[in-house]
């Protein structure tokens, strides 16, 4: 699906878009289905269905995330980004992002978890070492209320800590 497409899909944001089947690994497994369904109807619109987001506006989830997830710094800002959304100018992989995440505080523990593993493991081809979040992770997360724009400096001394940023 092309980029224009999705640039379109993000200005008719709230209209359900007419979407190919979910990615699936080599062999066609996914190993978060749930999360894949919810990624689908939440996530798509603006990351794409692969999570190569959108140029300028929602940032690839195809590769930091799944760094993340190897150190607790990350999982937390994982769990904080869905929990309360952010926004402002981001970096990835030198390209710079700048648009608003919705907060998805309205789906469930269990809901964010799930969605979370299927872009660490799904689309991030994250080690199957690596611990899948939990539910009482994101719960954890909900219980210390942070703001938008906290979520995005806990993201910025993350990215140094990854050596990800300079
Ligand atoms: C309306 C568009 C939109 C939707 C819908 C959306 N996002 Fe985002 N997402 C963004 C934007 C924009 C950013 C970057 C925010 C910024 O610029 O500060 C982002 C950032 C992220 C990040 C942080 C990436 C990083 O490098 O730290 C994650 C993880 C993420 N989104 C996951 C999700 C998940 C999971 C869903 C579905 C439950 C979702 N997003 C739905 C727009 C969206």
């Amino acid at each position: 699906m092309s980029r224009r497409r999705w640039c379109g899909a993000l200005l008719a944001y709230g209209v359900m878009a007419t979407l190919e089947p979910i990615h699936a690994d080599d062999n066609g497994s996914v190993r978060y289905p749930a999360g894949a369904a919810s990624f689908q109807s939440n996530c798509v619109v603006c990351h794409g269905r692969d999570g190569a987001g959108t140029p300028s506006l929602a940032p690839p989830l195809t590769n930091y995330p799944a760094r993340y997830i190897g150190v607790p710094e990350g999982r937390r800002q994982l769990a904080m980004t869905v929990v309360y959304g952010m926004f402002g100018d981001i970096t990835v992989e030198q390209k710079h992002y700048n648009f608003k995440m919705p907060d998805f505080s309205k789906l469930s523990d269990d809901a964010l978890a799930a969605v979370l593993n299927f872009v660490v493991f799904d689309l991030g081809h994250a080690s199957a070492d690596a611990t899948p979040l939990s539910a009482a992770e994101i719960a954890a997360e909900r219980s210390q209320p942070a703001l938008a724009d906290a979520v995005r400096q806990h993201r910025t001394a993350l990215l140094l800590a990854l050596g990800l940023a300079n």
